[in-house]
């Protein structure tokens, strides 16, 4: 018989020649298991994912809860389902302006389609504006928004009406215009190796967006959900946008995303044409019900503030000759090195000394840190006594 890791490269389609090959058992809290028993610190969480910490038991038990009472029922939108309404409520309470519209999707990047096709139709206008370097998503529609030319080469013709123009960058809001149906931004820029907003700058986006009449629509797929040391990244930098996604960390490790946005807004989906936008899976009631869990997890047991905290304890133990610059904020961070092949090979000593961390969609000089938001202070020091000793024994060559 095949073991696992033949399978792997057997069956299932890659997606690039140097795939982190882990095998993992299981996995609890911080930690990743490979079914020899060695165990991983994961800092990365599955890409910002796992905030509440792998296999949280009050997520296990509500998805048992609700597996026991029923699965799929309907398509979403139609059947009155507890999961969806008690999530989508519990959501809404948090978050600031009148986002109090939830509409479910099973991912990111179905998140980004759907705030396209909703600025589409509520402003009348086709023009869509997004920052180079931004990351939204591989389907077509997100691709078109994703701002590296070398992610969406091959891939042309994309969707036409797109505009990029450089983050933080206050002189390109001029490109916002009465064509503009919206602008999309990561408030942090994820895969461009953590770039945190100047001062003042979405505040400008803002601006300009109600000027033109153009929807502001934040991605917080990565930096909702307690990330940034504030529930949502539009809290910390005190900006509220027309649509804001979810994605990743909603589910509390199950599928789930969602684009909020007003009633007001979010109801010209409904007609010319009605079921214009639909989805099979999207609010599926164990993904809900996981993110109900989840998101009662990170209130109750205050992991928004766990977030800063352990933040700013990585942000003063990563004093180390070989790191040039360790940006974020909350524990969304990149620490950047002198070049891509040092980033490699420490990605590579770590998962030896048994620390899991990985680069950057559009930055390989940098290496993550993004670990659950339950990190403690042992398993924080931990994780940079293990960096250190890899950067050391790299250096020494
Ligand atoms: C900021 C951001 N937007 C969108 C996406 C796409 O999400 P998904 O992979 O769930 O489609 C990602 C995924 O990494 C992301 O980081």
């Amino acid at each position: 018989m095949l073991s696992n890791r033949q399978l792997f490269f057997e069956n299932l389609a890659r997606t690039s020649d140097y795939p982190l090959a882990l095998e993992i058992e299981r996995a609890s809290g911080c930690w990743l298991y490979s079914p020899g028993g060695k165990k991983y610190l994961d800092l990365i969480a599955g890409v910002s994912v796992s905030n509440i910490g792998h296999n949280n038991p009050a997520v296990i038990s509500a998805v048992k809860d609700q597996a026991d009472l029923h699965l799929h029922l309907m398509v979403y939108g139609e059947f009155i389902q507890k999961p969806q309404v008690r999530l989508a409520e519990m959501l809404c309470r948090f978050m600031p302006g009148n986002l109090n519209s939830v509409f479910y999707t099973n991912s990111g990047s179905e998140a980004v389609e759907g705030a396209i096709k909703l600025s589409r139709r509520y402003t009348g206008r086709h023009g869509i504006i997004s920052f180079n370097n931004a990351y939204h998503g591989s389907t077509l529609g997100a691709l078109s928004v994703t701002g590296n030319e070398t992610q969406k080469r091959a891939f042309r013709p994309l969707m036409p009406s797109v505009k990029h123009i450089d983050f933080n960058c206050s002189g390109s809001l001029g490109e916002i215009s009465r064509d503009t149906a919206c602008v999309l931004v990561e408030p942090v820029q994820g895969e461009a190796g953590i770039i945190l907003p100047e001062a003042g700058f979405l505040h400008k986006l803002r601006e300009k967006c109600y000027q033109q009449g153009a929807l502001l629509v934040f991605d917080e797929i990565q930096t909702g959900f307690g990330r940034t040391g504030r529930l949502f990244a539009m809290d910390r930098f005190d900006v509220v946008p027309d649509i804001v996604l979810f994605a990743k960390s909603f589910g509390g490790g199950l599928p789930l995303g969602a684009f909020v946005s007003s009633k007001e807004i979010m109801i010209s989906l409904c007609n010319n044409p009605a079921l214009g936008h639909i989805t099979t899976f999207g609010g599926h009631p164990l993904s809900c019900a996981a993110g109900l869990a989840s998101l009662n997890y990170i209130i109750e047991n205050d992991l928004v503030s766990k977030a800063d905290k352990n933040g700013l304890l990585f942000r003063k133990l990563l004093d180390h000759p070989s790191i040039r610059e360790v940006r974020g904020v909350g524990l969304l961070m990149a620490a950047e090195l002198e070049n891509e092949g040092i980033v490699k090979k420490l990605i590579a000593k770590c998962i030896d000394k048994g620390l899991v961390t990985d680069w950057f969609l559009f930055n390989g000089k940098c290496f993550r840190i993004s670990p659950p938001l339950i990190i403690s202070q042992e398993e924080t020091e931990y994780a940079c006594r293990i960096l250190f000793e890899s950067l050391d024994e790299l250096s020494e060559f």
